[in-house]
């Protein structure tokens, strides 16, 4: 039976750079990889075509997909859906949860090709290559109760900041193993000089961290690891945190890398499903002119190959054929820099295609 992969484009320069993927994919299927596509609505498209960021017909495929490849969602079309349960950014939250997509790894690397591109000097970034382990499924951005209510005459706004033992545990374990396929260290980043619940993510570290006696673990407060990431951004090798936390940083990690929109990301849950998507949002401000960069996206088709099928050799040729258009100077508006050709996103796409085929 073939495995089934989910296609939902979304809003903005989703449908755009999505459609570059899928045509690597495609390519993938005809050269003998055994994948089905079919596609479904999400974000302000779900919400335009069935009123629900996340139509129920929606969640049915996600949830019997074997894979997901998401775009992006969100845009100011929708930012004033008064009921904020309706807004796109729910849609994509509500499929991490339903799925219980707790994993979101981040991988941050300096392609050799984009040293200029990145905001820091050569001799900080080059090699770079960090794993942001985030977890996607709990913290502040989903705890209860959260609210905007009136207190003694004026509105306050509140959220909950919460996680349980076996939360922390579960993505903790998920960093080790992590950590010991690559240079055996792990950062985990807290806020544990001030918050409870990240005293109780530290303590829950150093608990697990007797099962991987070869791995190193180490300990750093968020606002220092802010600070650490453009200073010395080389001393990381995988690092594990909280959701807010890890969204923060891995927005900050990408930036080393040239452009966030180089970077791609996994979502799995405990059975290695997963969903794979850019770590950029839609990108209104560039939406529908044929410029946003697809290779974060294409590249998170390489970890889908890699994580949810195991099908290393897929992933590396498609990876490879990146590093092949790089190396050509090809470039969308992003990494663009003198010297270089500035390309479209189907012509980066097609380049890519070309290159992946190449090696069919
Ligand atoms: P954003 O990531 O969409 O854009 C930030 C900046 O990066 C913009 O200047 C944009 O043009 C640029 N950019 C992003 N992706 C790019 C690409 N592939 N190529 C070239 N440039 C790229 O974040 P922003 O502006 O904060 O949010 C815009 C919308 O996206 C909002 O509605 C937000 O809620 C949503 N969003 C959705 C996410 C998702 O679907 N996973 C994640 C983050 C934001
Ligand atoms: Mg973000």
């Amino acid at each position: 039976m073939s495995r089934n992969i989910l296609i939902l484009p979304g809003d903005g320069i989703g449908p755009e750079i999505t459609a570059e993927a899928v045509k690597i994919l495609e390519a993938a299927r005809d050269g003998g990889l055994d994948v089905a596509l079919t596609e479904g609505k999400v974000g302000g498209a779900g919400y335009d075509a069935a009123g629900h960021p996340l139509p129920p017909a929606t969640l049915d495929a996600a949830k019997a997909a074997d894979a997901i490849l998401l775009g992006a969602v969100g845009g100011p079309k929708w930012d004033k859906i008064e009921d904020i349960s309706l807004r796109p950014e729910r849609g994509l939250l509500g499929l991490r949860k339903e799925l219980e997509l707790f994993a979101n790894l981040r991988p941050a690397i300096l392609y050799p090709q984009l040293a200029e591109a990145s905001s820091l000097k050569p001799e900080v970034v080059s090699g770079l290559d960090i794993m942001i382990v985030r977890e996607l499924t709990g913290g502040i951005y989903f705890g209860q109760p959260r609210g905007i209510e009136t207190r003694d005459g004026q509105r306050v706004g509140y959220n909950t900041y919460v996680y349980s033992e076996s939360e922390i545990e579960r993505i903790g374990r998920t960093a080790f193993e992590l950590a010991q396929k690559r240079n055996k260290k792990l950062c985990s980043v807290d806020k544990a000089n001030v918050l409870e619940v990240t005293m109780l993510w530290r303590e829950v570290m150093e608990r697990i961290a007797a099962d991987y006696p070869d791995v190193e673990l180490t300990h750093m407060y968020v606002d220092n690891a802010a600070m650490q990431l453009v200073r010395a951004p080389k001393q990381f090798d995988v690092m594990v945190t909280g959701n807010m936390f890890g969204d923060i940083l891995s927005d900050e990690a990408s930036m080393l890398t040239g452009s966030i929109g180089m970077l791609p990301s996994a979502s799995l849950n405990a059975d290695g499903k997963g969903m794979y998507e850019p770590c950029h949002g839609s990108a209104p401000d560039i939406a529908g002119q044929g410029i946003a960069n697809p290779l974060a996206t294409i590249l998170s088709v390489a970890m889908m190959l890699r994580y949810t099928f195991n099908e290393t050799a897929w992933a590396e040729r498609i990876e490879k054929a990146v590093g092949v258009v790089l190396d050509e100077g090809l470039r969308t508006a992003d990494i663009a820099y003198a010297g270089t050709r500035k390309v479209s996103t189907s012509e980066m796409g097609d380049a890519v295609l070309a290159a992946f085929k190449a090696q069919l």
